[in-house]
C-alpha cells in the first residue's frame, strides 16, 4: 500500500491587520486582557469583496508550486471550512473552478477546528487504497464577518481570524516518509457548547429577524468548558497516535496544535511534557483561523526551517462538535 506524503504547503492571509488595540474601538476590551488570556496580539480580517475561495486558491497555488505539481495533476480536492462562502454549494467547487482543473471531486468537510485533521484522514485513506494519487487538502475560514463586534460578543470576537492553508498530498512508495496514522473523534453531546445556532434549516424560515434580535446569528460558546475539554482531548489523541505507532512524545520533532488559544496549546504541551522547541505556535499573529490554523502553521514552520526530511510531525485539533483528532507524519 502506498503512503501519503505531504509534498507542498501554502497559506494566504488577508492584508488587513487588526490589532487588539483596534478592537477596543468596537467593544470594551484591552490588549492586556486578550494577550493574557489568549496570547493573541493581532489577527487578519478580510475586507469587502475578499472570498474564502480566493484565499483557498492563493494558498493552493503556493502549495502546488512548492510541490512542483501542476494543478491539472490533482485528482481530488478536500476542503475544510465552517464558514463556506455560500450555504451551498461548498467552497470546494469554487476552488475547483478557480483552479481551472477538470471534473475532479471536491469534498467539503464540516468538522470545524478539526477539519484539517479530518480531511487528512479522508485523503490519506483515499491515497492508501489507491483511489486517488494526488490530493489538494485545504483549510479556509472567514470568521470576521460572523462575529458580534459589541461588548456582548467580546468573548468570541477577540479570538478569531481569517485565512487559508493548503497541503499537496501524493502517494509515495518511500516507506521512510508519509502519514503514519490519523485518529479522529466526535462527541455530539457537547454540540451546543460551541456553536452557531442560526441560520437553522429546521426553523421556518431558516433565518428570521428574531435570530438577529436574540443574537442567534452569532457564534457562542461556554469558554471554560471548551478549554477543559480541549486540554484533555488533544493530549489523549496525541497519546493514541504515539501508542499506535510505538513512539513516545520525546520523539516528536514538532507538534502543531490547532491554534485555539495559546493557553490551551501551552497546557497541551505541558501535559505531553514537550519542550518549547517541540511545539509550533503562531496564534499571536493570526488568532484562531479554525480549520486553517494547522495548514497555515505548517506552511510557516516549513518556511522558517523548523521541518526537515525525516522529522516526526504531529498535528492535533479540537473544536466545535465536539470534534478532535491527531495525525502523525514522517516528513
Ligand atoms: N475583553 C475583556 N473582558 C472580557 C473579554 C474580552 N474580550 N471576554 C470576556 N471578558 C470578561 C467577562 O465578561 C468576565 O467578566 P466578569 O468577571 O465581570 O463577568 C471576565 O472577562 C472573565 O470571563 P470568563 O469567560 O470567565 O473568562 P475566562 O477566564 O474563562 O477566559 C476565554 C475566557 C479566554 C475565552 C477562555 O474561557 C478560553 O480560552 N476558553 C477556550 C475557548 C477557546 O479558545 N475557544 C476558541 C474556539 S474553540 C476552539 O478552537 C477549540
Amino acid at each position: 500500500m502506498p503512503r501519503t506524503a505531504i509534498l507542498g504547503t501554502g497559506y494566504h492571509v488577508p492584508d488587513r491587520v487588526v490589532t487588539n488595540d483596534d478592537l477596543t474601538g468596537f467593544m470594551e476590551t484591552s490588549d492586556e486582557w486578550i494577550r493574557e488570556r489568549t496570547g493573541i496580539e493581532e489577527r487578519r480580517w478580510v475586507k469587502e469583496g475578499d472570498t474564502g475561495a480566493a484565499m483557498a486558491l492563493a494558498a493552493s497555488r503556493m502549495a502546488l508550486e512548492e510541490a512542483g505539481i501542476e494543478a491539472g495533476e490533482v485528482d481530488a480536492i478536500v476542503l475544510a471550512t465552517l464558514s463556506p462562502d455560500h450555504f451551498f454549494p461548498g467552497t470546494g467547487v469554487f476552488l475547483q473552478r478557480e483552479l481551472g482543473v477538470g471534473t475532479i471531486p471536491a469534498l467539503d468537510i464540516r468538522a470545524q477546528c478539526s477539519g484539517f485533521v479530518y480531511g487528512l484522514s479522508v485523503a490519506d485513506a483515499w491515497i492508501r487504497v489507491g483511489q486517488y494519487r494526488t490530493i489538494l487538502l485545504v483549510g479556509v475560514e472567514i470568521q470576521s464577518t460572523g462575529l458580534n463586534l459589541t461588548t456582548e460578543g467580546r468573548d468570541m470576537a477577540v479570538l478569531f481570524g481569517d485565512g487559508a492553508g493548503a497541503a499537496v498530498l501524493q502517494a509515495t512508495e518511500d516507506e521512510g516518509r508519509g502519514v503514519l496514522s490519523t485518529h479522529i473523534y466526535s462527541e455530539g453531546e457537547h454540540a451546543e457548547i460551541l456553536w452557531g445556532d442560526a441560520p437553522a434549516s429546521w426553523r421556518h424560515p431558516r433565518i428570521s429577524p428574531e435570530d438577529f434580535e436574540e443574537l442567534r446569528i452569532y457564534p457562542s460558546m461556554t469558554g471554560r468548558e471548551v478549554f477543559k475539554h480541549a486540554v484533555t482531548r488533544m493530549p489523549q489523541a496525541v497519546q493514541a497516535a504515539l501508542e499506535a505507532n510505538d513512539l513516545t512524545a520525546e520523539e516528536i520533532d514538532l507538534l502543531i496544535p490547532h491554534q485555539a488559544n495559546l493557553r490551551i496549546s501551552q497546557m497541551v504541551q505541558k501535559r505531553l511534557r514537550l519542550r518549547d522547541d517541540q511545539v509550533f505556535n503562531n496564534i499571536q499573529r493570526y488568532g484562531n483561523t479554525t480549520a486553517a490554523t494547522i495548514p497555515i502553521a505548517l506552511a510557516e514552520a516549513v518556511r522558517e526551517g523548523r521541518v526537515e526530511r525525516g522529522d516526526l510531525l504531529c498535528f492535533t485539533a479540537f473544536g466545535s462538535g465536539f470534534t478532535w483528532g491527531s495525525a502523525l507524519v514522517r516528513w
